[in-house]
């Protein structure tokens, strides 16, 4: 074997995968949840694949906002971030995130890491300073228009108690140096932009050409920020400062300043909404190929959650709490919901109406009811697990699964996740439809039936395990409680195989009745 392939083979098996990170300026919701288990469910989709995963998510704790929320509460912005940061970690609990970092913009590591690159492009050559005046959106913490060129803010259509003039000094990136490499990037899909729709969108805003960011803003003005480097007078502001977040996870800072990234460098992919797709298309590279670093290889663009057709967002004022829909009905089930039922890059409509009727068609009624009937009749009528030769059986089902297995996949490596759940859920329904049509109750009752009987349950409970490791990185305590209960008896590579014939025949089935989805009472 070559050392090529070697080494190609190593690289392959590591991936590293983001949320964006989070501002905490208000209480988390359920776009911060979509995005948690978009993400949570490919890293671990790709770590049962065996690939040795690196996941983060975090916060994005400096800024105008932060500072402004934090003081209309009494307190400062170090007090303010600490108490929200237990918030923002709780949702990650009650949904069962599994990320291998929490990272905090405030963490002296990442100040640090966006020191040292904002002096890698400083050296470069490509941040430069220079005087500045221009509208500025507080709310969105963005300028929106050079103030020389449009001199009638109405114009702008941005209520004017969230917009300021602001005249100073500031640090710019430049940005025009590196639009064509990054257009070729995304282009050629070496930089993957998923869905195609969102990659034509963000060629389109660049071909019409990228202007010099700015990047830093005076320290007399904002205050709550990483200190520019050699210069007390500034404070990066947004970029410099939220973007990093990425790098420090995965770096090194030697003693010299210099970056040493990590074996999970460059990223594989980070997960990101429509509103922020393109400063990640096409400003993170840029910051990177400044500094010699590699850009990152893919990027996946969500929808947004939306309430009676309208996008929920705190200005709005149509929050829904992901604290009480979870603690309704379950951190599981309100990851199924935003993982199948909304699409994985498209708007999807939330209501609490939907929410239930989803629980109660695709979790209690479809698999709940599944597992629960087939337990009970496995024990009943056959008294466990069917002693019957997997292989040799009639292979409808193991057809089925063989190409419900392949399509998933598919779907996942596409990053349609719903896509690929609903193939999962195509064989729970395919299994009640069996039950209904082959009336395993009647063929109980008939001794001549008995070796028809028992592939049929061995079938159905195979099915089972099959779509237990489909389901898993979507529901995942759920079917951690399969695994301990029905599933107990087999090994992790039994449970997890998907070759037809995993499940152990003669394996017992315990002696309890459990609804994974309780009925709800309308
Ligand atoms: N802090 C910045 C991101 C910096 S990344 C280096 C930020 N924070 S945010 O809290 O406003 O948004 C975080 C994520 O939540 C974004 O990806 C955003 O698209 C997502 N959502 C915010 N509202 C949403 C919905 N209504 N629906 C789905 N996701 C949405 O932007």
């Amino acid at each position: 074997m070559s050392s090529w392939f070697v080494y190609h083979k190593r690289m392959d098996s590591r991936l590293s995968i983001s949320t964006s990170i989070f501002y905490p300026n208000a209480e988390p919701h359920l776009g911060h949840a979509l995005e948690l288990v978009q993400t949570d469910f490919l890293a671990r989709y790709y770590r049962k694949q065996g690939r040795s995963v690196f996941f983060q998510t975090g916060l994005d704790e400096h800024g105008r906002k932060i500072e402004k929320t934090a003081t209309a509460a009494g307190l400062s912005p170090e007090d303010f971030v600490d108490q929200q940061q237990e918030v923002f970690k709780k949702l990650v609990e009650v949904l069962s995130i599994s990320p291998d970092r929490f990272i905090r913009t405030t963490d002296a590591d990442h100040l640090a890491v966006a020191q040292a690159l904002w002096s890698h492009c400083l050296e470069t050559g490509d941040i430069y300073k220079k005087t500045y005046r221009a509208w500025y959106n507080i709310k969105e913490e963005e300028f929106v228009a050079n103030a020389d060129e449009v001199t009638d803010p109405s114009s702008l259509n941005i209520e004017s108690r969230f917009l300021e003039l602001i005249e100073e000094e500031n640090y710019f990136f430049r940005l025009s140096k590196y639009a064509d490499q990054v257009i070729s990037l995304i282009k050629s899909d070496q930089y993957v932009i998923v869905p195609a729709g969102r990659k034509e969108e963000i060629l389109n805003f660049a071909s019409q050409g990228l202007q010099d960011i700015s990047i830093s803003r005076e320290k007399k003005k904002l205050a709550w920020g990483v200190p520019v480097p050699n210069d007390p007078d500034q404070v990066m502001y947004v970029w410099f400062d939220a973007l990093t977040n990425y790098l420090t996870g995965l770096t090194k800072l030697e003693n010299d300043g210099s970056i040493t990234p990590n074996k999970f460098w460059p990223y594989d992919l980070h997960c990101v909404g429509k509103d922020i797709a393109r400063f990640h298309a096409l400003i993170w590279p840029a910051m990177l190929l400044s500094a010699g670093l590699q850009p990152p290889k893919k990027l996946l663009v969500h929808g947004f959650i939306m309430i009676d057709g309208r996008k929920m967002s705190k200005s709005l004022g149509n929050v829904i709490d992901p604290f009480t829909v979870q603690q309704e009905l379950g951190g599981d089930a309100l990851r199924w919901f935003l993982l199948a039922r909304i699409p994985t890059t498209g708007d999807g409509d939330f209501t609490l109406q939907r929410f239930h009727d989803v629980y109660s068609s695709d979790l209690a009624n479809d698999f709940g009811n599944l597992v629960s009937r087939v337990m009970t009749m496995a024990r009943n009528y056959t008294g466990g697990v069917p002693d019957v030769d997997p292989l040799n059986l009639e292979n409808l089902e193991q057809v089925l699964i063989e190409e419900a297995w392949q399509g998933y996949h598919q779907k996942v490596a596409d990053l349609e996740i719903d896509a690929a759940l609903m193939l999962a859920q195509q064989m729970v329904v395919f299994a009640n439809r069996r039950i209904e049509e082959l009336k395993p109750w009647v063929l109980a009752k008939d001794e001549t039936k008995r070796s028809q009987l028992e592939e049929l349950l061995y079938e159905l409970l195979e099915i089972i395990r099959q779509v237990a490791n489909m389901y898993e990185p979507a529901l995942p305590v759920t079917i951690q409680s399969l695994r301990t209960s029905l599933f107990a008896e087999l090994s992790d590579d039994e449970f997890s195989q998907e070759a037809w014939g995993g499940l152990r025949p003669g394996m017992s089935i315990p002696d309890q009745n459990f609804q994974l989805f309780p009925r709800l009472l309308s």
